[in-house]
This record gives C-alpha cells, structure tokens and sequence, in this order.
C-alpha cells in the first residue's frame, strides 16, 4: 500500500507551500522514527547486559549452594519442594526434575508427624528425620533446621529446610569426647607425677633416719658380740673392765633406746604416708561418700608445701568436720590444684595464702585465697577454659582449673573465680554437705 504524506490542512496556500510544509512533516517522522530505533537499541544493550549480571549473580548462587556441605530445600507455603542443593541431590540419590514440585512429605522414609504439619505450626528448633533414598530404603537420620522464606514484600512464602546427616554430627561428636578423655587422662598422669615427686620427697626423711640408725645399730651389735664373746671365754675381770670401757658399752647401752624409739618413729612415719597415700584414688565413678573437706584441705596443703618444700604455711580456717558428700582422691586433686594456683600468684610465699571452710545450709564452702594480683577482668570467664593459661610455656598447661572444674560439676557442686575488694583473687569450692 502507498504511504499518504500527511495531511495539510485546507487552507489558501500556494501549490509551493503546501509541498514544502508536507516535505517538512516527512523530515520530522523520519527523525523521530531514527530517534525510537536508536532508544530502542539502547534498551537493548542495557537488557543485555542486566541480563549477564543476572546471570552471572545465578550462577554464583548455584554453585554456592551446591558446595555447601549442609542440605538445603526450600518448600513453597503448600510444602511442596522448589529447590534443592546438590547435598539433598546426593543424599537421597535422586533427580532434580523428579523432586521439583513434590511435596517433601513424600519424600519421608518412616511414617512419622509429616513435616508439613511441622512447617504449618511454624515450628522451630532441631527435628530428626530420614528421607526416602533412590526411590526405596533410607538415608541416615538428618538434623533438620527449619526458617520461614520471605517474599520481596516481607510475607511469608514457604520454608527453608537446611539439614546435616546426624551421624557425622555423632562422629565429630565422639572424637571430641575421645581428646577430652585423653586430656584428662594425661593431666591425670601429670598430677600422679607431682604426687609421687611429693610421696618421694616425704619417704626420703624418715628412710634416711631408718637408714642412718640401723648402720649404727650394726656398729654397736659388733661391739656388743666382741664383748659377749670374751664374758663367754671366762676372761677375767680386769680384762672384762678394760674391754668394757675401749669398747665404750656403757655409752652404747645409753644410745639405744633414743637409737630404736627413733627408728620405730621413722618406721611408723613411712607407715603414716603409705597410708595416706592409699586414701587417694584416681578411680572414676567410686560412689560419693561422706568425707571430712577440712581434713582433704589439710592434706591437699601439706603436700603441695612438702611437694615445693617452701617455708611457712597458709592461714588455714577450717571446722574440725566439714563434711561433703564425694571422692576424696578427686577432692584432693581438686585442692591441691586451687592452692598450686594460689601459691604461684604470690610467688610461693605460703603465708599470703589463706583457706577458709564452712557450712552454708546443706552446701559446704572452702574459699582458697591469696593476695597476689588478682585476675584480670577480662580473664574471669576464662580461667575455667582448657589450656588457657598466663603462666610461661613450661609452667603451666592451662588444665588445673578445667579438670577440677569437671570434678566438681560432677559433684554437683560448683567452682567460681572472684577477685577480692582487698586484692588477690579467690577461688570458691562449694560442694553438697553430706
Ligand atoms: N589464684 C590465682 N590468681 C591469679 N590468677 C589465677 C589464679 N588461679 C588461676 N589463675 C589464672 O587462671 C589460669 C588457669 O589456671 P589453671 O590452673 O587452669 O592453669 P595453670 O595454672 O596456668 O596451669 P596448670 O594448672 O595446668 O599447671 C592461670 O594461668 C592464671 O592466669
Ligand atoms: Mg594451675
């Protein structure tokens, strides 16, 4: 069809005019028409290249969500499945097209509470399900988180279903409490190493004490048999006197008694700490008894000063009783750690430290405090943390104050750090009276 030039009003014009107004007309649609093309093809670059952001932002998103480990579905508000990650992909083993627009309760293994009517009732929390895997059987139990999905409005549109098999969670789980198992056992062995440095030091005194009198003992019994031996030949009584005195018996006789009442106290003092010793156990779960705090204290004390064989003693106010229900071997251990700690604040200067016990209504208290710095505020909630420690390396692993930490939790009772108003810090044992 032949195109019309515009139309030019009637009008008294010449034949001249009216070809020069319709000539005008046509220059201006054809500018126009150049002006929409070229709009037009900028649209189209500016589409291009938000279209490349676009993609480009996609794929980003898909390849973050397939390499995270953890699995990820999204249901819309009907419970439906709309997007899945690769973990859900391998983990039941099946096709992306075949899950899409599914509803995910079809895709639970046992016959328990449709996770629909959990997404419903907004729920939150862990839940602990198996998916069906490749059509049939089942895949290891998953802890599933659920969040609400948000529209661009801020209204709720489906669910976000994040998950990760329980059973690596278990394994992660147990080679933690294997290490923390090991820990213990080595701090154990450490402080069975300070004991017996302790028990070592203690024996050494009366067994050198033994050992000096019996080689007396052994002089003297030569002595005693040389002059015997000449009374049972008949020698006269002169001579008898003579050897009496280069053999200096009467002096010998006098030694005696002071020489085997020694000995016998040496005896019964290596009899007193094998003793002692065997009231300490290492044993766990020995059932909790009624045991006398006061006492564990004293002895925690004493074997710590004999152990670092410093002068002077801690001011110790303690009842004659204060019983606790627990194990006296971890009491002990728990003790001698709060007052190892103690004596290095104030640079084993024993008399700066002090130990008070008392009875709070069915609780029993020891405070073990001492005037050193103090702990630093920042480090309050931190002392109990294993390994954390600001001694030099070689002076302290950090694991005194976890150990009795866990010790005493396990008593039911609890362990608090405080710094005093006066200075120094304060650790408090507080355990459940028998
Ligand atoms: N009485 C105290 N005064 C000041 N700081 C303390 C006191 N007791 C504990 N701390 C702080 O708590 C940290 C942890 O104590 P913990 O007994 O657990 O470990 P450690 O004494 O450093 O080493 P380990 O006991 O294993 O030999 C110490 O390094 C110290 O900084
Ligand atoms: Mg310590």
């Amino acid at each position: 069809m032949a195109r019309q030039p515009p139309s030019i009003p009637e009008t008294n014009l010449s034949e001249g005019d009216i070809a020069h107004a319709q000539e005008t007309a046509w220059i201006e649609v054809i500018r126009k028409m150049e002006e929409v093309y070229s709009d037009l093809i900028q649209y189209e670059i500016e589409l291009e290249e938000k279209n490349t952001a676009l993609e480009e932002a996609q794929r980003f998103i898909t390849s973050v969500l397939s390499s995270v480990s953890d699995i990820l579905v999204v249901c819309d508000s009907k419970g439906r499945i709309q997007q899945v990650n690769l973990a859900f992909l391998h983990l039941t083993d099946m096709a992306e097209t075949d899950l899409i627009g599914m509803p995910l309760d079809h895709m639970l293994a046992d016959d328990v509470q449709q996770l629909s009517h959990w997404l419903e009732a907004g729920h939150g929390g862990d839940r602990e399900v198996r998916f069906v895997h490749g059509g049939q059987g089942a895949t290891d139990p998953v802890a599933l988180t659920c969040a609400t999905l948000l529209d661009h409005r801020g209204l709720p549109a489906g669910t976000v279903l994040t998950g990760r098999p329980v059973g690596e969670l278990r394994r992660a789980y147990e080679a933690l409490k294997q290490a923390q198992a090991q820990l213990v056992q080595q701090e154990k062995m450490a402080s069975l190493g300070r004991l017996i440095a302790g028990v070592a030091h203690e024996l050494n005194n009366p067994i050198s004490f033994i050992v000096g009198n019996i080689h007396v003992l052994t002089k003297y019994r030569e002595r005693l048999e040389a002059y015997l031996g000449a009374i049972h030949q008949g020698v006269s009584e002169t001579e008898r006197d003579v050897l009496r005195r280069s053999l200096r018996i009467d002096a010998l006789m006098g030694d005696l008694p002071a020489l085997i009442a020694g000995t016998q106290e040496g005896a019964q003092r290596v009899a007193d700490i094998v003793k002692s010793l065997k009231r300490l156990s290492f044993s766990q779960g020995a059932a909790a008894e009624a045991v006398n705090l006061a006492d564990i204290a004293e002895n925690a004390v004493h074997w710590v000063i004999k152990g670092r064989n410093l002068p002077g003693l801690p001011h110790m106010d303690l009842p004659a009783t204060l019983l606790a229900a627990g194990q006296t071997g971890q009491l002990h251990q728990v003790v001698v750690n709060l007052v190892e700690n103690a004596l290095d604040a104030v640079d084993g200067d024993a008399r700066a430290v002090s130990l008070r016990g008392r009875v709070e209504g069915n609780r029993v208290t020891l405070d073990v405090c001492d005037q050193g710095p103090g702990i630093a505020p920042e480090n309050l909630g931190k002392v109990f943390e294993p390994f954390f420690t600001t001694k030099p390396v070689g002076q302290g692993t950090g694991l005194g104050l976890w150990i009795s930490y866990g010790i005493v939790r396990d008593h039911g009772g609890e362990l608090i750090a405080l710094n005093r108003p006066e200075g120094g810090a304060c650790l408090r044992l507080t355990l459940p009276a028998a």
